[in-house]
Parts: structure tokens; sequence; C-alpha cells
């Protein structure tokens, strides 16, 4: 059977996520080179910010046999210059006849441009093709340029009975080895991670992705008003695993002592308005693209009920908390029913439910 725009577009998806967890603020993105004669003669993909773009690798992978043939790729090429130079006149030289991309690049300097100069030079451009699964791989970059803020996935481990931790200030173990290792594989792949200043209090947690390959530095990030984190929390010896920033107001900023102490042990101290959504914006200020709130319960309420969430991710695990339990966000203000696109995945004891709160952008 010849395969289809659809099958060579799925190839370049499969590449493009080999960039998973290395490209932000970049999107990951993947290409393929398909000769005239419709052979695959080249693919590649963005490995990391500042390196070629997947267009460019698999350009030249493919030299010469380029010629008359297509080109796949999961976003449209770009033709601005940014770190690297634009792709759009690689194509051209290298005699590419017509160009499938799965959706247009958001990115206000490109947005339609790229398709608009390849159309002006008689290339033949197809877009669309593999768009759903293109927007959900770069959901993070996608909501960056559309809606000016990083991409938050509200992220909790609950017991059978709806709840985060035994009792208030209690450090309970819910989830299995299985489920804990997805969630450090989750942790590697965002720019920042974000917890409130309790579960510091009560946790004391590292912050840090643990038994995966992380290239990037990751931010660890506390909410908290009224600068209650501990100098000697665990969190702030692990700083060569990424920056920590604090975020309070200015009346948490005016304990100065508090203050001196955290930046003494390497701590940003970041003044917003003490909303989650200040909060959130602050870090998009500081070029993060996707934000993993991780609770605790209160943190989670806020997030949820000031609508900054995205995505939510639930380990639901077969533990029994009792009345005493911490309560997670009620059901009737978020159940996994009201979430769209929702996957379900088993993983050992646990169950990971996943989906989004508005459907992916
Ligand atoms: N199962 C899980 O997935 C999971 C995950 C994490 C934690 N936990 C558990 O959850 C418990 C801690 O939860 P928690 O509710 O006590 O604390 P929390 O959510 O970790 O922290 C709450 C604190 O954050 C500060 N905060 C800063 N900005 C805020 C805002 N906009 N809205 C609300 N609070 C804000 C507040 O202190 P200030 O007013 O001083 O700023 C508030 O008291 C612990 O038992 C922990 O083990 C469970």
């Amino acid at each position: 059977m010849t395969p289809t725009d659809a099958d060579f577009m799925a190839r370049a998806l499969f590449h493009a996520a080999r960039g998973r967890g290395r490209t932000s603020p970049n999107p990951m993105v993947g290409a393929v080179v398909v000769s005239a004669d419709g052979l695959v003669v080249g693919q590649g993909y963005h490995a990391r910010a500042g390196d070629a773009h997947a267009e460019v690798h698999a350009l030249d992978m493919a030299g010469d046999r380029a010629r008359g043939g297509t080109l796949y790729c999961t976003l449209e090429p770009c033709c601005h210059t940014g770190r690297t130079g634009p792709c759009v006149p690689r194509i051209l030289e290298a005699g590419i006849r017509r160009v499938v991309a799965a959706v247009e690049d958001p990115n206000p300097l490109v947005r339609g441009r790229g398709f608009a100069f390849l159309r002006s030079r008689s290339i033949d451009i197809r877009v669309g093709v593999g768009e759903d699964a293109a927007r959900r791989l770069n959901q993070p970059f996608f909501t960056t340029m559309t809606a000016g803020r990083p991409f938050v996935t509200l992220k909790a481990a609950i017991s059978a009975d709806n709840c985060l931790a035994a009792a208030v200030g209690e450090c309970t173990a819910l989830t299995s080895g299985v489920a804990n290792r997805h969630a450090h594989r989750v942790r590697a792949e965002v720019d920042a991670l974000a917890v409130g200043v309790n579960t510091v209090l009560v946790d004391d947690p590292q912050l840090t992705p643990r038994g995966v390959y992380r290239e990037r530095p990751l931010a660890r990030v506390v909410f908290d008003r009224s600068l209650r984190t501990p100098p000697d929390a665990r969190l702030l010896s692990t700083r060569n695993a990424g920056p920590v920033m604090i975020l309070t107001t200015e009346q948490g900023a005016a304990r100065a002592d508090a203050r001196a102490s955290l930046e003494a042990r390497g701590a940003e101290v970041v003044i917003t308005d003490g909303s989650v959504r200040g909060g959130i914006a602050a870090l998009g200020a500081r070029g993060l693209t996707s934000v993993l709130i991780e609770g605790g319960a209160a943190i989670h309420r806020a997030a949820w009920d000031e609508q900054v969430v995205d995505f939510v991710r639930l380990y639901v695990t077969p533990h029994v908390l009792g009345p005493a339990g911490v309560p997670f966000i009620d059901g009737r203000r978020l159940s996994t029913a009201m979430l769209a696109s929702t996957r379900v995945e088993p993983l050992g004891p646990d169950v990971l439910v996943e989906g989004y709160v508005h459907g992916p952008h």
C-alpha cells in the first residue's frame, strides 16, 4: 500500500517527540523528506533551543534527493531569524515541490508567513495533516504563544476517598513505585514544579526529577505569601538541579531577615500579588512555558478556583484515609468526568487519570 500524507506525518511526529523535555521555550518539531519517487530520504528533529531546526536536519540528510520531493513538518516552517536562520529559503534551495505541515506556527513572528512565502514561490502547501497530535505535543508552546502564559498542570496523588494526606501536617506516601516513576518522568518534561509553603514545611520535598534524564535545569517554585519557607529546606540544598523561586507578597518580602536568609541560600524571592494566577504570570515573564502544580490542598484549590489550570493529572490510589484525611478538591467542583480527551492508565495498583480542562489548544 502506498503510504499517505498521514503516514509520513506520523513519522515526523515520532521524530518531533524525540526532543521531549529539551526544546523549551521552543516547540518540539519533526520533519521528513520524501523523494519524488516516494522514498523517505531525510528525517530530523529539533533537539534543543538554539540548535538547527528539524527541517534543516532532514534536508541535510536528503541532499540532492530532496529535489522535486515533499517535506513533511509538524509545524509551519519558520521565515524569521531567531537563534538560527529561517527555514523557508533552505526549502527552496533544496528544490522541494510540496510542503505538508500539521499546523500553522502560532508565533506572531511566523503565523502563516512561512506558508505565504512558500506559496509565493509556487510550492504546493497542505496544512492540517495530524494537527490534533501536533498541538497536543506542544501544548506549552501553543498556550504561551496564544494566551501569553505558561501551560498549567494540576497534579495530585489521591486516596480512594479523595484525600491528599492522612491528616493535617502529615506526610503520607500514597503512590506505588510504578506511579512514582511516572511522576518523575513527567517532572523531567516541564519547565517548573510548584508547591505551597505548607507542603515544604510538612513534606520537605527535594522537588527534583529522579531516576530520569533531564538535560535542562528545572525551576522549583514555592507559593509563600508570608515567607515561611525554612532556609534549611531540602529544596534549597538541591540548587544544582535548577533555580528556586519563592513567590511572595510585598508584606512577605518586608520580613527582611527571612528574605536575606533565603537569598543567602540562593533562592530568588519574587514579589507577586499573592494569587496563583499572579505567580504563574511571574513565571511566564521569566520565560517558563509549563508549570506542574504538585500541591498541597490549598494551592490545588486556589489554582482551580482561579481557573488557571489547563490539564489535570491524578494518580488515584487504593488507600482509604478516612475522616481525618486532608481532602482534595471537592468532587462536585472537580471531577474527572468534566475533563476532555481523558486518558486512563493503570500504574501498578494505582490508576492515572488525566485530561484537559478546556480541551487541547
Ligand atoms: N497527595 C499529594 O499529591 C500531595 C501533594 C502535595 C502535598 N500534599 C500534602 O498536602 C498537605 C499540605 O497541604 P496544605 O493545604 O496544608 O498546604 P499547601 O497547599 O502546600 O500550602 C498552603 C499554603 O500556601 C500559601 N499560599 C501562597 N499563595 C497562596 C494562594 N494563592 N492561595 C492559597 N494559599 C497560598 C498559604 O500560606 P501563606 O498564606 O503563608 O502564603 C497556604 O497556607 C501536606 O499534608 C502534604 O503532605 C499531598
